[in-house]
């Protein structure tokens, strides 16, 4: 836990601690780089490569993007990425996140793909890393922002193919620090990938896994007790589990909410209604991260000032949020010194008088 520092606390509200919120230094840790396909760039991939899309302007792809569930999102999201073919798509995806991002003040980001999204389709995973890689360099270099990559696996398909996807990483093993679990979550519990992650593990991978988006706080306690996660991506459903809660405070298991993603998926009916404020209160290590921003109307920034303006979080709450970030983070721990103080320069600085 990280202690909150001595600050004119007073001094921080309103659009001086939403500007704060924008410009201070952060982590972003569940953040999938095919859901930062923005509708211009998905239109102009497909123009390169000769791909037929349903929707012909900008206009009617974010027409389409009126979800009324996950499955319903994750249709149209698997449809979007068939646009991505070869290592200058992905480069040039992941680029324009990395350049947003830092304009959000992001200075690490852990960031998911799917392999099979794009082996299915036959593109090689050769072709996904070059592209990943190279936009990751140029980050480091042009904008001092640190980026690590984490490959999920689709929960929607078998164990075995799972395994097969980990084996085909291999030669890829420098470019990625963990594995994670995505897409279609009810009937699909943790449990399926106990073997998956057991070898994972046993590579010296961080594991991460979505449960409790949807799916039922079982879906959670599964993946802390048989995959032995180190963050719960969303999480959310804890709240209805007492028990689960307590164990989520006492280990301090990072949850990585997405607030924007769960109202424009109907986890909840607006954001007045999201639940991040009762997990903070429940002393849990709650961070606030964009998901598939392109796809839920805003960025890391949105999703922090709309939140605590929505929760009316004071700014002592929207310091934690952005502390966690850098506690949930897999970093070195001289790193993580060295952005909580910047973090800690930026609100002494915003709480100084003049
Ligand atoms: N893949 C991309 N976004 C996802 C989400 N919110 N839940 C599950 N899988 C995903
Ligand atoms: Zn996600």
């Amino acid at each position: 836990m990280i202690d909150v520092p001595d600050l004119d606390w007073d001094r921080l509200g309103g659009e001086r601690l939403a500007d704060l919120l924008r410009r201070a230094p952060k982590a972003e840790l569940h953040l999938h780089i095919e859901g930062t396909l923005e509708p211009e760039l998905m239109l102009a991939l497909a123009r390169r490569h000769g791909v037929r899309l349903p929707w012909a302007s900008v206009e009617q792809v974010r027409a389409a993007y009126a979800f009324t569930s996950l499955q319903s999102f994750l249709d149209l999201y698997y449809a979007g990425a068939g646009v991505l073919r070869d290592a200058q798509d992905f480069y040039d995806l992941a680029w324009a996140y990395f350049k947003r991002a830092a304009a959000d003040g992001v200075v690490h980001a852990e960031c998911f793909f799917d392999p099979q999204t794009h082996t299915a389709r036959g593109v090689p995973l050769a072709a996904v890393f070059e592209g990943l890689v190279a936009a990751q360099r140029r980050a480091a270099a042009e904008l001092g922002l640190s980026v690590q990559w984490i490959p999920c696996i689709l929960r929607h398909l078998s164990e075995d193919e799972a395994l097969a996807t980990l084996q085909q990483l291999g030669p890829w093993r420098e470019h990625f620090i963990g594995l994670g679990l995505d897409s279609s979550e009810v009937g699909h519990p943790p449990a399926k990938f106990q073997r998956v992650f057991a070898r994972a593990r046993a590579e010296g991978l961080h594991c991460v896994a979505h449960a409790g988006e949807e799916g039922p706080p079982a879906y959670i306690w599964q993946a802390l007790d048989l995959l032995q996660v180190q963050r719960i991506d969303h999480g959310v459903q804890a709240v209805h589990d007492a028990a689960l809660l307590q164990r989520l405070a006492r280990e301090r298991v990072p949850l990585t909410v997405c607030p924007l993603s769960n109202v424009r998926l109907c986890v909840f009916a607006d954001l007045p209604s999201h639940n991040l404020g009762a997990l903070l209160q429940a002393g849990l290590c709650v961070t606030v991260n964009s998901d598939d921003p392109a796809y839920f109307g805003g960025y890391i920034a949105d999703n922090l000032v709309q939140t605590v303006q929505a929760l009316r979080l004071d700014a002592r709450a929207a310091w934690q949020l952005l502390a966690h970030s850098f506690e949930a983070a897999f970093l070195q721990e001289q790193q993580r010194a060295r952005y909580l103080a910047a973090l800690q320069q930026a609100f002494s600085a915003a709480a100084a008088p003049g």
